[in-house]
């Protein structure tokens, strides 16, 4: 921290970085963009100018290097969060790394491990809980107010809604379709509903039915349709080991009545309710 400012390094400067963390970060009385590091050449000059940041690499390690930067924020395709991150954690900065946080479990487990061994925080950018809606349930829910919630129906469904960008569609950048990409969010927020229990089995299922064809049309435009290599469907049942369950089903391209559908819905022994706009559902009050 310099100047009461905690210095902050930004790898990745595609859509979310421009759209939402750049913003987000310069919004802060107690945050300074210090640099960027970006994977190609040309735009490097561009975001240096566009977004008026001291420093500017295309090697991230370099970003790495410089002392006054606490937080490494990391917004870059989602198999590589994990080696970028494990060399920032060695580098000793704390992480905020967009979601999912790896594309293995194995790797989450030993970001985890190395977070704790340098003591420096690791937090993955799962930002649905930091909703209005969902402080308040979370709230509701600890206070015992829904009762045992034993069971929850998760989607995270788009009619036509694919991200056409190779981070999304190759799965040498992002590890898999819909369930990396936006399941993983209703399933974050889902798990932390239900208190975070320990995993007991998963059975899932993907499907890549619409997606190579070229009669379908996306409302994000038109992508590659040979070098998509993802599922566009996929579904899962969670079975936790305190017996509670959870059925997971997400798309980018599914023939559904809506556009989307992105909830959760909770069955407890006292109460239920479909997040984020439900009502809550109990004998008494119907
Ligand atoms: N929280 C959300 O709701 C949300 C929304 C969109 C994207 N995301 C996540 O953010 C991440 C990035 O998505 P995006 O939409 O910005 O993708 P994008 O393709 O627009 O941008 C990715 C950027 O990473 C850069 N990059 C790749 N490898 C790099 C490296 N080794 N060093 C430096 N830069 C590198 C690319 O040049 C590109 O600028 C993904 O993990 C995605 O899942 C989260």
């Amino acid at each position: 921290m310099k100047n009461g400012k905690y210095g902050i390094g930004i790898i990745g400067v595609g859509g979310i970085a421009r759209g939402s963390h750049i913003p987000g970060w310069k919004k802060l009385k107690d945050a300074e963009i210090i640099a960027v590091a970006y994977i190609s050449e040309e735009k490097v000059k561009e975001v240096k100018e566009e977004f008026d940041i001291p420093y500017v690499f295309t090697d991230y390690k370099k970003l790495l290097e410089i002392e006054e930067i606490d937080i490494v924020d990391i917004c870059t395709p989602n198999t590589t969060h994990f080696p970028i991150t494990m060399d920032a954690l060695k580098y000793r900065k704390h992480v905020l790394c967009e979601k999912p946080l790896a594309v293995k479990a194995e790797h989450v487990e030993k970001m985890m491990e190395l977070s704790k061994k340098v003591d420096k925080k690791l937090m993955a950018a799962q930002h649905h809980r930091f909703r209005p809606e969902s402080i308040a349930l979370k709230k509701l829910i600890d206070k015992g107010y829904f009762g045992e919630i034993y069971h929850a129906i998760s989607f995270a469904l788009r009619r036509r809604d694919l991200p056409p960008r190779p981070t999304f569609i190759k799965k040498e950048l992002s590890g898999g379709g819909p369930m990396f990409d936006i399941g993983v969010h209703i399933l974050d927020l889902t798990y932390w509903f239900m208190g975070c229990p320990k995993v007991h089995s998963v059975k899932g299922e993907i499907y890549t039915k619409l997606a190579k064809r070229k009669d379908i049309k996306g409302l994000w435009g038109e992508w590659d349709r040979d070098a998509y290599d993802v599922e566009d469907f996929a579904t899962g049942f969670i079975r936790f080991e305190n017996g509670a369950t959870v059925l997971l089903s997400c798309s980018f391209l599914a023939n559904m009545e809506k556009i989307s559908d992105f909830s959760t819905t909770l069955f407890g022994t006292e109460a239920g309710i479909k997040w984020p706009d439900g009502k809550i559902a109990t004998e008494k009050e119907g």
